[in-house]
């Protein structure tokens, strides 16, 4: 018994205090629907039915908080989720008001965008099953095309070899500690970065990626429903 009481929790903070403003919809994009229920909806399902996660945090808009809890949590019985907390103005300050809201028995923390609604179970076990090794990951996936570095005129600046890099995507895993460490790190020397792991990389702290998965795709333009609805329907159709 007292080696249940003492197990160390799986948290997953999920992301959905944005605007959308680049979806240009009038509303969040997380509340749209996707097939037959809201982004959010499908993203928090994913860890809700994922063995290794134990407590789910959501972190909503202040205005949004009341429809969130109805027409998500509630109406979908995500009873994973154990908070629903208040985001801030940016990513990172919305990343921070859950990580202060996750349990003392929190041992592993997720984070994800609520606008990756097509994150899976084996990209959330790959995560974790990087931080027991590395305590830092974020899941990506190799560039499938050539980037150039250009400056302000657009002129080439250097074109770098493809194979060393990646495209980042969410989740990004860490152990607790370190990425409390690296949130108070970017508040006391004012440092703003657009994901987690790199605030950890701030502290000098080496992140692993890992295999994240192509169809992992952020909502974040029209376009991206679109590509979205398709990869439902083409899963829908593999066989089980
Ligand atoms: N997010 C958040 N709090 C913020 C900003 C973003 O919780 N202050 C969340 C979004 O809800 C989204 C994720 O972080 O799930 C990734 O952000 P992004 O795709 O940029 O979403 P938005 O900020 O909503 O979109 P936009 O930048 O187009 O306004
Ligand atoms: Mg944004």
């Amino acid at each position: 018994m007292k080696g249940l009481n003492n197990k160390r929790m799986n948290t997953a903070i999920i992301l959905a205090a944005g605007r959308g403003t680049r979806m240009n919809v009038g509303m969040n994009k997380q509340y749209l629907v996707l097939k037959n229920k809201p982004i959010l909806a499908h993203s928090i399902e994913v860890f809700q039915k994922c063995d290794l996660i134990d407590e789910i945090i959501v972190v909503a808009n202040k205005d949004e908080e009341a429809s969130c809890r109805a027409n998500v949590i509630e109406k979908y019985g995500y009873d994973k989720v154990n908070k629903l907390v208040t985001g801030g103005d940016e990513r990172q300050n919305s990343v921070y008001n859950g990580l202060i809201h996750v349990s003392n028995k929190c041992d592993i923390v997720l984070v994800h965008d609520g606008a990756r609604p097509l994150v899976t179970s084996a990209i959330i076990e790959r995560c974790i099953n990087g931080v027991k090794n590395y305590g830092a990951v974020s899941c990506g996936m190799p560039i499938k095309e050539t980037i150039k570095i250009i400056d302000e005129k657009r002129n080439v600046k250097v074109t770098p070899k493809r194979d060393s890099i990646w495209i980042t995507q969410t989740p990004q895993a860490f152990k607790l500690d370190i990425l409390v460490k690296a949130h108070l790190n970017a508040l006391e020397e004012k440092i703003t970065c657009t994901d987690d792991a790199m605030l950890v990389e701030q502290l000098g702290i080496n992140v692993r990626m890992v295999e994240g998965d192509y169809e992992n795709i952020k909502i974040t333009t029209p376009d991206d429903l679109i590509m979205a609805e398709s990869i439902l329907n083409y899963k829908k159709r593999l066989p089980k």
